[in-house]
């Protein structure tokens, strides 16, 4: 048997020694054919030229030349690892879902990352993080893809290549905004005010996390719940760190970024190696799923809002902690593929219009990135339970399929895919009404407040904070080379808050707009100032 593969450090990295090629005494070929030498080609004579017929030289270097695979178009930079979920069973009373079974323990696969930065960018870069959770169920595959950041730019789908080509380096010199011209992505934020809500937690410190392990993670959408007997809620989910939330100063991210632009991914992997393991319980906020699809007011099919947790109080449902690192990078945390439509029996999507975007994306980009349709059967990506998917054939295809190719209903073949003695707990379609039969583009009403929740945001803040978000925004607008994004974001500044525009609009050199809207009252929420904060638990 293959020895088990162990780390640099010599340290047994628990991957299964079955899955780990390259195991024999001998070097061979990619089919099994010792070799005596890999340091010289075969040559005509000592001083050359190379043989074509060389098939080790020609078979080393060809698969070689094809190692890389395209990187994420976005979150292309990330860090992964292994653990557990362990449920309480709070959430059984809401989800007839396996994995909210109370005790039930189900193994995960988190991948922590960057948005707008390549490979091989800088860990401490100001941006959102995508906080992705694989579960590995036993009634198939949930995939929780969420970010650090609870709520999003965009509230439709269709403008998500809008936000990233403005956001993203630019096309000439693919030198990131960070260190050039800012001015698509501030021109894009300043036209889409519903962009301002997000726009002011990445210009706070929450952009800028100390670790991953400090980091909160966010579902972002609303999400629906169903149980056994036909009843289902509305839910948010969060992922609350044990450590709290911790975040660092500008200058300390820039020494961090210069020193290790590996910072996080270093972080996370020694921590888990010295058996620090960090952990995270998962909470719900819970509303009655209700025709408006709406909560206090607040549209919970908007992703650019929050629901205070003042409001809806954060639910612990279970407890993740991450223990053991990948054993091959390129496996595991390049191979995985992560998709909202990973849903399991009593989890499902609500008619959130970015949400249903995302279920049409990740698997067509997945397509591309991962070279046909058979990622699932990567090692990664397998489901932890039984399959049988009547799906055949296709790039990259491992399985050795036998019989009739399937169809149903067949009395040809053995396979019957609804056997009637089985106890069936399938997946739940949940009919739930369609408002309106109108075919229509445009966007509800509700979807209209573009700068209350900024404010409560802004008016959450501590002093220190709320200095830290203005010198962002100095900063960050200083870098435009246009004065009249700098002038239509400073609009944007007013209708949060006059003091925050005023400060920054002196550190730009401009005179202060008036804002153009009126807000109510509006009182701070202490749970969106935590840095440093623990979850108070019951
Ligand atoms: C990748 C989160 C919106 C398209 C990711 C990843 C995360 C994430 C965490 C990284 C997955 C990984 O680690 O492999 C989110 C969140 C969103 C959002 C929380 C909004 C709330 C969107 C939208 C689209 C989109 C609206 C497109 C319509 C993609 C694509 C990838 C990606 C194409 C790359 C997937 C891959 O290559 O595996 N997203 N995203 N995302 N996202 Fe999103």
């Amino acid at each position: 048997a293959a020895p088990a593969p162990v780390s640099p450090t010599g340290r047994d990295t628990g991957a299964d020694p079955t899955l780990a090629a390259q195991g024999g005494e001998h070097l061979t070929t990619a089919h099994g054919s010792r070799r005596s030498d890999t340091d010289h080609s075969l040559k005509a004579g000592r001083r050359g030229p190379v043989l074509l017929q060389d098939h080790h030289f020609r078979e080393k270097i060809s698969h070689f030349d094809h190692e890389r695979i395209p990187e994420r178009v976005v979150h292309a930079r990330g860090a992964g690892a292994h653990g557990v979920f362990r449920s309480y069973g709070t959430a059984s009373r809401i989800s007839s879902a396996a994995v909210f079974g109370k005790d039930v323990e189900t193994p995960v696969f988190v991948r922590f990352s960057t948005v707008l930065g390549s490979r091989g960018s800088a860990d401490l870069a100001r941006d959102t993080r995508g906080f992705a959770t694989k579960f590995y169920t036993s009634e198939g595959t949930w995939d929780l893809v969420g970010n650090n950041i609870p709520v999003f730019f965009i509230q439709d789908a269709i403008k998500f290549p809008d936000v990233i080509h403005a956001g993203k380096p630019h096309p000439d010199r693919e030198i990131p905004q960070a260190q050039s011209a800012h001015d698509t992505f501030w021109d894009f934020v300043s036209l889409h005010t519903e962009a301002q809500h997000h726009t002011i937690w990445n210009m706070s410190d929450r952009a800028i996390p100390r670790s991953y392990r400090t980091m909160e993670g966010f579902g972002v959408h609303t999400f629906r719940l169903l149980d056994d007997e036909g009843g289902s809620v509305l839910v948010k989910f969060h992922w609350k760190p044990k450590l709290g939330v911790h975040s660092v100063l500008w200058e300390e991210a820039q020494i961090a970024n210069g020193m290790d632009p590996d910072v996080h991914r270093r972080d996370l992997a020694d921590a888990i190696e010295a058996g620090a393991h960090p952990e995270w319980e998962l909470g719900v906020q819970v509303f009655e799923d209700n025709e408006e699809q709406t909560f206090e007011g607040i549209d919970l099919l908007d992703p650019t809002k929050i629901v205070p947790e003042e409001l809806a109080p954060v639910q612990p449902v279970g407890l993740m902690t991450l223990d053991r690192n990948p054993s091959n990078y390129f496996a595991e945390t390049e191979q995985v593929a992560f998709n909202p439509n990973n849903l399991v029996r009593g989890i499902d999507v609500t008619n959130d219009p970015l949400l249903q975007g995302r279920l049409f994306s990740y698997l067509d980009t997945q397509l591309s990135r991962l070279g046909g349709p058979n990622w699932t059967q990567l090692p990664i990506n397998r489901p932890h339970a039984p399959v049988n998917d009547m799906l055949r054939d296709g790039m990259h295809q491992t399985a050795v399929h036998t019989g009739v190719a399937p169809y149903h209903p067949n009395t040809l073949d053995g396979n019957n895919p609804f056997p009637a003695d089985e106890p069936a707990r399938p997946f739940i379609d949940h009919p739930a009404p369609v408002a309106e039969s109108v075919k229509e583009r445009g966007a509800p009403a509700s979807f209209d407040d573009h700068y209350s929740q900024a404010r409560l945001f802004w008016l959450s803040m501590s002093d220190v904070e709320k200095e830290h978000i203005a010198q962002a925004y100095t900063f960050e607008l200083g870098k435009c080379w246009e004065q009249s994004v700098k002038e239509r974001q400073l609009q944007s500044l007013a209708n949060i808050d006059a003091k925050l525009c005023a400060v920054v609009a002196e550190g730009l050199g401009l005179p202060a707009p008036r804002p153009t809207v009126q807000h109510g009252r509006i009182e701070p929420s202490p749970a969106l100032s935590q840095i440093g904060g623990q979850w108070p638990l019951d």
